[in-house]
């Protein structure tokens, strides 16, 4: 295994100048969840190895894991204590390159998911910024003295909240300050504006980026600078279930000094060809204008993440609208993506009413559009919610709002392998519980079924890499029947038409007349040549046509 650690096999440029990040699709790894090598019951990065061939079979181009730091777990990752190690529960660092040297091997890129808006209260930084006031390490994070009080007690300087609930001013007793906390109490904010902070953060990305990774995906980016003046954050007149949700917050992120931070970023990734998509989180129905921003023109992050079509309700005319939306917002030097579910967000499958002809439609609109498409493990083969009973709730959101807000643990269990005990990702029960639907729904069953959502997928990543203009067409919405997203992918003579029925009954579809069209793909099947005038959709049908003349 030594040679790995000397080696780290980078994938040689393809001659073509449009770079990877725009004609690949990234597949997300829960880590936690994707294949157990060593019987904890704990996915590790040993079991991602053993399954690269299946993710070069699907055909997936890179891999973005999520957090794969040391970390005590609070948020499963989400609260690094040591940003150049690996977690022991996955492996070693060099479990890690042997991963990397056979992802590569097989052309498939290795993103990691990089968390610095924050850091463990177990970080050695922190530990020592709390230690006392006048420690150097003390302003890498943000601390305030807070108010006075007629108690004599101090109160928190302002009304910012925790996302995960609470306030998101912790006092500190020991040093007699309140420190910042976006997340939990044990995920203290660092201070951006510090420039010593900053270079330690830009050595963590250069540390991995000459190990080998291809890039990263920068959680909360929008977060990373706060109101220097600390103002309060407007009340909403209507908020959601949680606390967060009743204000505006114009304070406590999406600050206009955040994109100087985004620029260097970019500079330090582009050094090294890295690629970096960033996490910017904006509550539902999505705002893609300050999405857009993030880009900054080319000059910002590679991408930004749109989950406009997470908050889509299952209506043509609701994705047309937000793929309409992102792309008006995107300047010509910016790239769109896709994304329909992630670790954060329910599971598409059941969004969209847990139905196979649906994930279908879904997954042929995500996988041709304009832009790079996201996929999160087992939406391939249909995972849904998995019920989790309170015992078992892991994820701190749902510890704290269960049984109003299930949390996160439903769309982060174990990846569905087999009909085998525990779906085949573990030998020991897993550290969440298998969805009860897996004897049915699982890798194994769907390869030997070629009417399966697996070899659909499969066959629109092939057509995506067959044709150019799939990857590198333009976009062109064309007139169609209310329930019917028609829209049209164009690069220089090819023309890719595609139709998606949003509706469970068949609708007329009326051809663009110019040309005449041959059948690429189509669900429910359905081939044919030379075809013209006007066909029927089927209900929760999709065709895909090409123009031959
Ligand atoms: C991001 C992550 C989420 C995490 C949070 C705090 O939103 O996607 O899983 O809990 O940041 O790091």
């Amino acid at each position: 295994m030594l040679h790995l650690l000397v080696m780290s096999p980078t994938i040689p440029p393809k001659q073509s100048k449009v770079p990877w990040w725009k004609t690949g699709v990234i597949y997300q790894i829960y880590p936690r969840s994707f294949q157990d090598s060593n019987g904890d019951g704990i996915g590790d990065l040993p079991g991602i190895l053993s399954r690269l061939d299946y993710l070069a079979d699907l055909g997936v181009d890179a891999l973005w894991l999520s957090p794969i730091n040391p970390s005590p777990m609070y948020d499963f990752g989400y609260d690094v204590s040591d940003y150049r190690g690996i977690a022991p529960e996955f492996g070693t660092l060099e479990d890690f390159q042997a991963l990397l040297a056979e992802a590569h091997r097989r052309g498939i890129r290795i993103l990691l998911d990089l968390v610095l808006n924050h850091t463990s209260h177990l970080h050695p930084w922190f530990v020592e910024a709390s230690s006392r006031r006048d420690n150097p390490k003390r302003h890498w994070y943000i601390w305030h003295d807070g108010k006075p009080t007629p108690s004599g007690r101090r109160a928190p300087p302002n009304n910012w909240l925790g996302v995960f609930g609470g306030r998101a001013w912790e006092w500190h007793e020991p040093t007699g300050q309140f420190y910042l906390h976006s997340f939990l109490p044990q995920q203290p904010d660092v201070n951006w504006r510090n420039p010593e902070l900053r270079a330690a953060m830009f050595a963590v990305m250069r540390y991995w980026l000459e190990l080998g990774v291809d890039g990263f995906r920068l959680d909360v980016v929008n977060w990373f600078i706060k109101d220097d003046r600390w103002r309060d954050n407007p009340l909403k007149l209507f908020g959601g279930l949680r606390p967060y949700e009743w204000q505006h917050h114009l304070y406590d992120k999406d600050r206009p000094e955040t994109l100087e931070i985004m620029r260097e970023i970019r500079q330090i990734a582009d050094a090294y060809g890295g690629f970096t998509v960033g996490e910017v989180f904006t509550p539902p129905p999505g705002n893609p204008e300050l999405v857009a921003a993030y880009y900054d023109r080319g000059r910002g992050l590679h991408m930004a993440f749109n989950f406009a079509f997470t908050y889509c309700p299952w209506k043509a005319e609701s994705f047309a609208k937000a793929i309409e939306r992102f792309e008006k917002a995107l300047s010509p030097d910016d790239w769109p993506n896709y994304t329909l579910s992630n670790h954060d967000q329910p599971r598409s499958f059941s969004r969209y009413g847990n139905s196979l002809p649906r994930a279908k439609v879904a997954a042929a609109m995500l996988l041709t559009l304009r832009g790079t498409p996201f996929l999160y493990y087992g939406e391939e083969i249909g995972m849904s919610n998995t019920p989790i009973p309170r015992a078992r709730l892991q994820d701190p959101l749902g510890r704290k709002y269960w049984p109003f807000h299930p949390g996160r643990d439903p769309v982060r269990t174990p990846m569905q392998w087999s009909a085998e005990p525990k779906a085949g990702f573990s030998s020991a029960e897993p550290w969440l519980p298998v969805n009860p639907l897996y004897p049915s729904v699982n890798v194994a069953a769907q390869q030997n079924d070629p009417a399966s959502l697996l070899h659909w997928y499969k066959a629109l990543l092939r057509l995506r890499k067959s044709e150019p203009a799939l990857r590198l067409g333009s976009y062109e919405r064309l007139p169609a029947e209310q329930a019917v997203l028609c829209y049209e992918r164009r690069l220089g003579e090819d023309r890719i038409l595609v139709a998606l029925n949003f509706s469970s009954t068949a609708r007329p579809l009326h051809l663009p007349p110019e040309a005449s069209w041959k059948v690429l793909l189509a669900t429910p099947a359905f081939s044919g040549e030379n075809l013209s005038g006007t066909l029927l959709l089927a209900g929760d049908g999709v065709l895909l046509l090409k123009a031959t003349a």
